[in-house]
Formats: structure tokens, sequence, C-alpha cells
């Protein structure tokens, strides 16, 4: 069979150029459009001590898992639990991973596209832009139009094809190590503005401090879940096909630990920019998705140097989107390279048309379908929530059974790279009872509340 035959390996050229990698995939729009709305939606401060508290306890074990698979295997998601477990009934989590990064890549574009208008108007047109009192009118008329939202979302998925195009060394990992580094000045600079607002002090009180009483609802777990593992990169092939390019010696848990802190950070520093200008300038923190769109443009509009920014802040979503949308059209491209052996460039573009035209519908149900619901949600929602909160806790509970029943004890402990054995012992044992565990706990509780 084709699966069983050695490629020539593409790898990373080196170990920092993959935790940038894994990196960008992790740091996305997640960080910024979704996990502001999220927290905010959620009562902030006591949102982000449960997500806090569960990406220790199952976001690094289960990152730690997908890197030892990736790694282990040698081979992209689809292929990976098999070679580790040949003839297991459960090789079959791996396409699962496949599909679900597809599904991502249905809607996640359509964001990115918007992202990319706005970046486009703060550059171009600042005066319009910070019109005051435009920015509802603005965003619903740019999203009700049927075709100019699908010609952003082609630049943006165009650029990622281009990325992915030029390969793993040359393509991914030269794109993070350029993009990264940029993309933490950006942060840092907006979020020390921020900070020295005068609602700097409010927006602090609502990140920091929990509302004891938001933690009695099952919903803030699912939320917290859900954000964790979008915000990650969780559980979609990503991480496993990333690990897949290292050589077999190269240390993990360092790597992971570095993904998990780094990604948390970045979204905490992000709420230092958004929710000061939100308190500072009188907007709603809890605003849904359209928090980025609709309510900071209000918020620039009142601010001094208000469209700078702005332009630094959409820089900011356009980057962490292209990083992410990388990985995630790598997955499907890398399963098409190694399942029916197409060349990188014919699957690049293969990917990129299929996500252009499965995000149709995502894009087109804030427009002309703005009435359609699908379990009560416009389309664009239903399919962020159904991935977030549903696929992606199910295929993580998948991967941690695997890792901790299927796979053969001494292969997992070695794998993880975990030391003293005690470390991955634990780390085993987590994967085993204490994630599945939660995760289904969280899982039914979030649903049926
Ligand atoms: N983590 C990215 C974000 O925060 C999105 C993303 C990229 C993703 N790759 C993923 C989400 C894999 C889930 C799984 O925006």
């Amino acid at each position: 069979m084709a699966s069983t035959q050695p490629a020539a390996p593409e790898q990373w050229r080196s170990q920092t150029g993959f935790v940038l990698a894994a990196l960008g995939a992790a740091v996305g729009l997640g960080n910024v459009w979704r996990f502001s709305y999220v927290a905010g939606e959620n009562g902030g401060g006591a949102f982000i001590l449960v997500y806090a508290a569960l990406v220790l306890l199952v976001g690094y074990p289960l990152l730690l898992a997908e890197f030892a698979v990736g790694r282990s295997a040698q081979s992209e998601s689809a292929a990976a639990y098999g070679r580790l477990a040949p003839g297991s009934r459960w090789r079959g989590i791996g396409l699962l991973g496949v599909l679900a990064a597809l599904a991502i890549l249905f809607y996640y574009p359509v964001v990115a596209g918007w992202a990319l208008k706005y970046l486009a108007l703060y550059a171009f047109d600042p005066a319009e832009a910070a019109r005051p009192g435009a920015a509802p009118e603005r965003f619903q008329s740019f999203i009700a139009e049927p075709l100019q939202p699908l010609l952003w979302m082609g630049a943006m998925l165009a650029a990622t094809v281009a990325i992915v195009w030029m390969g793993i060394a040359r393509g991914i990992e030269r794109a993070s190590a350029l993009l990264m580094p940029a993309l933490a000045v950006i942060l840092l600079l907006l979020a020390g503005y921020g900070l020295s607002l005068e609602g700097a002090g409010q927006a602090l009180a609502f990140l920091f401090r929990p509302d004891w009483d938001a933690l009695a609802r099952p919903q803030l777990y699912l939320a917290a879940i859900g954000q964790a593992f979008f915000s990650i990169g969780l559980a979609m092939g990503v991480m496993v096909t990333y690990a897949s390019y290292l050589p077999r010696d190269r240390a993990l848990p360092g790597a992971a630990l570095a993904v998990v802190a780094g990604d948390t950070l970045f979204a905490v520093v992000a709420g230092l920019v958004v929710f000061p200008a939100v308190f500072t300038f009188g907007g709603d923190p809890a605003q849904g998705p359209v928090l980025a769109f609709v309510t900071l443009p209000q918020v620039f509009a009142h601010m001094p140097g208000g469209a700078v920014f702005a332009l630094g802040f959409f820089a900011l979503l356009v980057i962490a989107a292209v990083t992410s949308l990388v990985s995630l059209l790598e997955v499907p491209v890398a399963w098409l390279m190694r399942r029916w052996r197409w060349r990188r460039s014919r699957a690049s573009v293969a990917v990129g048309i299929v996500a252009f035209a499965a995000g149709v519908p995502a894009s087109l149900g804030h427009g002309p379908w703005r009435e359609a619901r699908i379990a009560g949600l416009p389309i664009l929602e239903a399919m962020d929530h159904g991935a977030s909160n549903l696929l992606l806790p199910v295929s993580g509970i998948l991967i941690a059974l695997f890792v901790g029943w299927c796979w053969r004890r001494g292969d997992a402990l070695a794998g993880s790279g975990l030391q003293p054995e005690s470390l991955a012992v634990a780390w085993r044992w987590a994967l085993r009872y204490a994630v599945p565990a939660l995760l289904a706990l969280v899982l039914v509780a979030g649903v049926r509340a």
C-alpha cells in the first residue's frame, strides 16, 4: 500500500522554527476575535480562571500527546495512529482530524477575510473608517453583500495557499519566523496603549476579578473547553502533522509548554488591548462575534490615535489568521500528498479551492442568507459552535484514550519525551482517566444545559 512507503521526508530546519510554526497555528483569530467575545459573554474573570485551569489540566497533556503521536509515527494525522497501533480499530481517529480541520476551514477564512477588509479600510480610508456612528451600518452592509466578503476571503486563502505551496521549511517555517515576532511587537504596543487608557482599571477587574456565581453555570465550562481546544489548535491533526516533520530525537515537553503558555499569554494580553478600549469609550464587552468588527470600530472612532490603533489591531488579526489558516490547510494537504501521492503544489491549490467553495454558505449566512438558522444560530456561528464545542472535545477524548490505552505503554512513555519517568507516567495516567472523564463531563453537562 502506498502509505507504507517512506516518502522523502520534509523537515523543520530548527526546533525554534517548529515551535514558532506551532505557535503560529495556535495564535489566531481565536486569541483575539473569539477569546474576547467568549470571555465577555461568560463574565470575564471567572471564565479566565476556568480557562487557565483547563489549559493546564487538559490542553497541555493533549498537546503533548499529539506531538508524541506525530513525531513517533512520522506521518500526517490520518495514517499516524495506524502506524503506532497497526490493525487497531482506533486508527480511524486520525482521519477524523483531517475532516475536522476541513470543518474549521469552512468558516474560519470568512472571518479572516473580514479582518483583511478592515485592515484595508483603515489603511486606505482612515477618514471614512473613523466617521462616528458609521460602524454598525458599515459592517452590516459589508457582510450583507454577496460578493465582496467572498473576494476578501479569497485573498486570505490565496496567501495561505502560497505559503503552504512553498513547503514546510521554505514556506511555513519561514513565514512563521517572520510573522510571529511581528505579531508579538504589535500586540505589546497595543496593550501598552490600552493600559494607559482610563478604563484600564475596569478592564483589569473585568478580566481578573472572578464573579464566583458564574462558576455555577455548566455552559461556562463548555465554552472554556471549546475555546481552549480552538485556541491551542488541538484535536484536528494540526499538531500531529506539524510534529511529524521533526526528527525523532527532538524534545517535545518544552515545546508543548511554550505553545500552551504562549497561546494563553497572547489571548490574555489581547484582552488588555480590547477591554480597556471598550470600557473607556463605552461599549458592551459581551457583544458576541461582532465585538471586533462593530464594537471596537465604534470605540476606535472616539479614541485619540484610534485610526493607528485600529490599523495595528487589524494587522494583528490578519497576521494571526494567516499562520493559523496555513496550519489548517496543511492537514488535508499532507493527507493528499501521502495518501494519493499528490504534489504539494497541486494539493495546496485544490484544498484552497475547496475551502473557498465551502466558505460560501458561511459567508452568505451573514448576507443574503442571514435568516437561515442551524440549531437556532446563523450558519457561521453554528459551524463554529459545532466544531469547537462538540467536534473538538469528542476528538480530544478519542486522542486521549488512544494514547492512554491503545498505544503500547513503553512506546507512549518514551514518545512523550518526559523525564523523569514518573512525569511520563503521570501524563499517561491523565490521558487514561482524568482528561477523558473531565471532557465527557463538561460535554454532557454543557450540552444538556
Ligand atoms: N488556533 C487557531 C486560533 O486560535 C485556529 C486553529 C488553527 C485551530 N489550527 C487549528 C483550531 C486546529 C482548532 C484546531 O484561531
